[in-house]
């Protein structure tokens, strides 16, 4: 099983997105281990958005994400990270696929509603960065966990 980091930008909290994004991942067979709101201090955005320092938007991406309430979720799944990105969809939401949540929901480059981690390395440091206390994640087996998935191919 992988872990993924998901970000509810301020934009889906305003919008009154946060129900209907999570019930995207909860209806997919995702699991929720981690799940917090608040408005998060610039420096753990300075932190996250780190590997986009040099880019001309990084300034008002920090701006924007510091602003007010985001939600952040570890989910949790087979090949998560992947399952995740094709259902967030491309990032210029005007571009990305009806049928993901950027797409359904979005019109916007910078307020595409979503973040997730785009690879098992980013997801570590992405999930260390916004759940270090490993007391904030919730080890638990969903009932129905051996209908979601084949028992012998993807449970052995
Ligand atoms: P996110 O998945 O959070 O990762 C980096 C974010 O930077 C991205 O979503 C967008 O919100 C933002 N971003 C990336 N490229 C651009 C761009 N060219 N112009 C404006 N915002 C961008």
């Amino acid at each position: 099983m992988e872990r993924t980091l998901v970000l509810l930008k301020p934009d889906a909290v305003q919008r009154g997105l946060i129900g209907t994004i999570l019930a995207r991942f909860e209806s997919k067979g995702l699991k929720l281990v981690g799940l917090k709101m608040r408005t998060f201090d610039r420096a753990l955005l300075e932190q996250h958005y780190e590997v986009h320092k040099e880019r001309p938007f990084y300034a008002s991406l920090v701006e924007f994400m510091s602003s007010g309430p985001v939600v952040a979720l570890c989910l949790e799944g087979k090949d998560a990270i992947a399952v995740v990105r094709t259902l967030v969809g491309k990032t210029n939401a005007r571009e990305a696929a009806p049928g993901t949540i950027r797409g359904d929901f979005g019109m916007s480059f910078s307020n595409n509603l979503v973040h997730a981690s785009d690879g098992e390395d980013t997801a570590e440091f992405e999930l260390g960065l916004w759940f270090a206390d490993s007391a904030e994640l919730s080890d638990w087996n969903p009932a129905d966990l051996e209908w979601r998935y084949s028992v012998k191919e993807e449970l052995a």
